[in-house]
């Protein structure tokens, strides 16, 4: 798709537009948004509204053609309230805008929805935001289906209306809006490919990639060398395959050299059966999302590059397959992690963890910043949360609630919302082994949080956040697909941390 800004001085610049749609915005109270009452073809818009066919009410639209016009159609779409539109009624709008635009039979649109009047939402983030949803109706992982299904109509040239002073503001927007695309379809692309090709080799080679498109540095450890760093905890996971294990390290050093690293850890199980714990077989094709947390480090290192933040960035990611086999690690067994911590590995399926510790010890190399990672970690996070939220969970102190909070709003902003959960002591207690340092499972209810006191026995050097994604790395059912969440949260997160949106 592509996106373009039309600036305007005043009002009647918009009216003798060429296109083939203009999408015009119309309150509640049937007053149409102030961009578009100067336009041409006002009567008819008018006429629609008067005749009761359109409301304002939010995301409801309806189209008309009209004929000898340099405009072909109108799209009018309900805007709510015009006291102020919020949030959640702009989400409606695109959206209505993007299921509309995908059937029309020619290919360019103009968008003149007052994007400098939404609640705490900023004239960048908005475009940001609708070309994140228009790319999101676009896409499309047919790449395996002989014959494509999803037909190539709609509209792929977009404008947006701006008055001319934003006109600089806005460019720079379309542009993020295009990485932060960009860095979402890729971590799309990762996640619902089946995991016979995505494999930890494959992700590798996806790092590789990424590293000769943008200016990023990568490196790949094979076997040999994590078994030379005494990634016990790691290794013990990849016991059961054939598959070789990779250890990711994608690095944007774009910040001043002496300013440390944001780090992000991404949990990349390529396929996860349980182990010997095994699964039982209900959906488990599913658990080929089981590296969601590493393609959405990926995704947001892509999008990071693109924008050519600056900032110090690295993303980590430890991969690999869990499956069972004679040779496969066993209920029991206990082995000893990069820390020097050993753990009694009493479930198998408790496998993202076990990685995820070796990583987190690994990377306290980089002196970092901060220490974010992602996981599709524990089906309880979704008991908890269900499918809207992500889990969020940190140390209780200033330092880390103040981390929290700056996520949680990057999520807010984004519409990829995460949900704060509690690790304080009585929950890390429920983690104890009569036979090695840690057990790999807690008893006693709370399965994420138990997760997340696992990981936090881990990162006690570094100020450290732990996303658990299972529940909104992907999508079930007749809309199966990966959703590339978090990578809205986190790149507006690592925007933020830039500062200046400069000019
Ligand atoms: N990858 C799963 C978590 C998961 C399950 C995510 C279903 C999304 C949907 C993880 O490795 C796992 O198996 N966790 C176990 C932990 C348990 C054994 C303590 C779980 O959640 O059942
Ligand atoms: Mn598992
Ligand atoms: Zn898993």
């Amino acid at each position: 798709m592509n996106f373009s800004i039309k600036s305007f001085k005043n009002k009647n610049d918009i009216k003798n537009q060429k296109t083939s749609c203009i999408v015009v915005g119309v309150y509640e109270d049937g007053k149409l948004s102030s961009e578009v009452r100067s336009f041409s073809t006002i009567k008819l818009v008018n006429v629609a509204i008067k005749s009761g066919d359109i409301t304002g009410k939010p995301g409801s639209c309806l189209l008309i053609h009209i004929s000898d016009s340099p405009i072909q159609r109108v799209l009018i779409v309900g805007l709510g309230s015009s006291t102020k539109i919020t949030n959640r009624n702009f989400l409606k709008v695109i959206e209505a805008t993007a299921k509309v635009f995908s059937t029309l039979g020619s290919d360019n649109g103009i968008f003149t929805i007052p994007t400098n009047f939404i609640k705490n939402l900023s004239l960048n983030k908005c475009i940001e935001t609708a070309i994140k949803i228009f790319r999101e109706s676009n896409y499309s992982s047919e790449e395996l289906k002989s014959k494509k299904e999803k037909s190539n109509k709609g509209i792929k040239k977009i404008s947006f209306v701006v008055p001319q002073d934003q006109t600089l503001i806005a460019k720079k927007a379309i542009s993020r809006g295009n990485a932060i695309s960009n860095g979402i379809d890729l971590a799309k692309n990762l996640g619902n490919l089946p995991p016979n090709i995505c494999t930890p080799s494959y992700l590798a080679q996806a790092a590789r990639m990424l590293s000769k498109k943008f200016d990023l540095k990568v490196e790949v450890l094979n076997r040999k060398q994590i078994e030379t760093l005494k990634m016990g905890s790691f290794l013990s996971v990849t016991n059961g395959t054939p598959e070789p294990p990779k250890f990711i390290i994608l690095k944007h050093l774009n910040g001043k050299p002496k300013d440390s690293p944001i780090v992000l850890v991404g949990k990349g199980i390529t396929f996860d059966t349980g182990g010997i714990s095994l699964k039982s077989g209900n959906a488990m094709d599913e658990m080929k999302y089981d590296m969601c947390g590493a393609s959405s480090v990926i995704g947001t290192m892509s999008a990071v590059a693109e924008m050519k933040l600056k900032l110090n960035v690295i993303g980590v990611v430890p991969s690999c397959e869990n499956m069972p086999s004679g040779t496969a690690t066993r209920p029991g067994d206990i082995v000893t992690s990069m820390s020097g911590q050993t753990i009694e590995i009493l479930n198998t399926d408790a496998e993202g963890r076990l990685i995820l510790c070796d990583a987190l010890t690994f990377v306290e190399k980089y002196n970092p910043e901060c220490v974010i990672d992602i996981a599709t970690l524990t089906g309880a996070c979704i008991t908890a949360l269900g499918h809207h939220n992500t889990g969020l969970f940190t140390r209780h102190d200033k330092l880390h609630d103040n981390l929290a909070n700056e996520l949680i709003n990057a999520g807010k902003e984004t519409n990829d919302t995460a949900w704060r959960l509690p690790i304080e002591g009585k929950y890390q207690d429920q983690l104890k082994s009569n036979f090695a340092d840690i057990p790999n499972i807690g008893g006693g209810g709370a399965g994420s949080i138990t997760a997340a006191c696992f990981l936090e026995r881990f990162t006690k050097n570094y100020t450290w956040v732990h996303l658990d994604i299972a529940g909104t790395a992907w999508k079930s059912g007749g809309a199966k697909g990966a959703t590339g969440r978090p990578v809205p949260m986190l790149t507006n997160f690592l925007i933020s941390r830039e500062k200046k949106y400069s000019v």
